[in-house]
């Protein structure tokens, strides 16, 4: 299927390896112009090197840490009218609420809420004037399914997702579609390290850890990051203008409600 996004340009946020990866991966091959940006500069210009080899894809990398103004604005001056925007961060730290500071707090509303509103806010006129936008923030199943232990995602996430509902219906009739992919389990370094952490807290094996994770997936497996790249795509697509405020979750199942 085309998706009809091909000479389009796309800022793709937290893209050197992971969900942001797979996202960048899928929109070059779509013919996208990219933006790519993280804070390791060696592992995002080997994933540049990559995409552009794997695709023939523009791909332009920018190390900078996206929650920064000054990043944000280093950003922003390699794609000044991004056509297209994935927002995207490390996830907080886990651990016990009580144990969070006021600190931990604001860190974890930068980077998860306040970063990807500002990249909206500075995107979203432009996006309004071309009269195409597509703009898609990776969030987390914990916003439908809060995790104890995940405390400070689930709060800051939660806020994002209210100011997008309002946001989305303002801008729909400009051809601006916002939505929000909610991933559940990936095989990422950030799950890694998710299962790790709570293993170490649960006295167990990591590989117990994986297993009990793996248990509350119907899938029997994890995701990869190519799956959820495809999703993102999909959304970005001129066939999606249709689609806008939804929180899509993809979890192989996790959650267990109807709806
Ligand atoms: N994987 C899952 O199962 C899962 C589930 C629920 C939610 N999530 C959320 O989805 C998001 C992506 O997760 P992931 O699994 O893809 O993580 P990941 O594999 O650790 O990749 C994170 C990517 O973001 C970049 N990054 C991190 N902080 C950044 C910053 N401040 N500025 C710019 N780039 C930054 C990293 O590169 P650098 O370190 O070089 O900056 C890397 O490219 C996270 O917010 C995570 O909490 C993931």
């Amino acid at each position: 299927m085309d998706l009809g996004i091909a000479g389009r340009t796309a800022l793709v946020c937290g893209a050197s390896k992971g969900l942001g990866r797979g996202c960048a991966d899928a929109l070059a091959a779509e013919g996208v112009r990219l933006v790519i940006v993280a804070r390791q500069q060696d592992a995002l210009e080997r994933a540049a090197d990559e995409i552009r080899t794997r695709t023939g894809a523009h791909v332009q990398a920018v190390a900078c840490d996206i929650t920064t103004v000054d990043g944000r604005a280093l950003a922003l001056a390699a794609c000044p009218n991004p056509d297209i925007l994935i927002t995207n961060a490390g996830g907080p730290p886990p651990g016990d609420f009580r144990d969070f500071s006021r600190d931990d707090w604001i860190a974890a509303l930068d980077a998860n809420m306040l970063t990807p509103i500002e990249l909206m806010r500075q995107a979203v006129d432009g996006m309004i004037a071309r009269r195409f936008g597509r703009i898609v923030n990776i969030t987390s199943s914990a916003v439908k399914a809060p995790l104890d232990i995940l405390a400070l995602s689930n709060g800051a996430r939660s806020g994002l997702t209210g100011f997008v509902a309002g946001l989305a219906r303002k801008v729909a009739a400009h051809n601006v579609t916002v939505n929000n992919l909610l991933p559940g389990a990936f095989d990422t370094d950030r799950l890694m390290s998710t299962i790790k952490s709570g293993a170490a807290a649960q006295g167990i094996s990591v590989d117990a850890a994986r297993e009990r994770r793996l248990h509350g997936v119907p899938a029997g497996r994890f995701g990869t990051p190519a799956e959820f790249g495809a999703a993102c795509a999909f959304l970005c697509g001129a066939q999606a203008g249709y689609i806008t405020g939804q929180n899509l979750l993809i979890d192989g199942g996790a959650y267990p409600g109807t709806f």
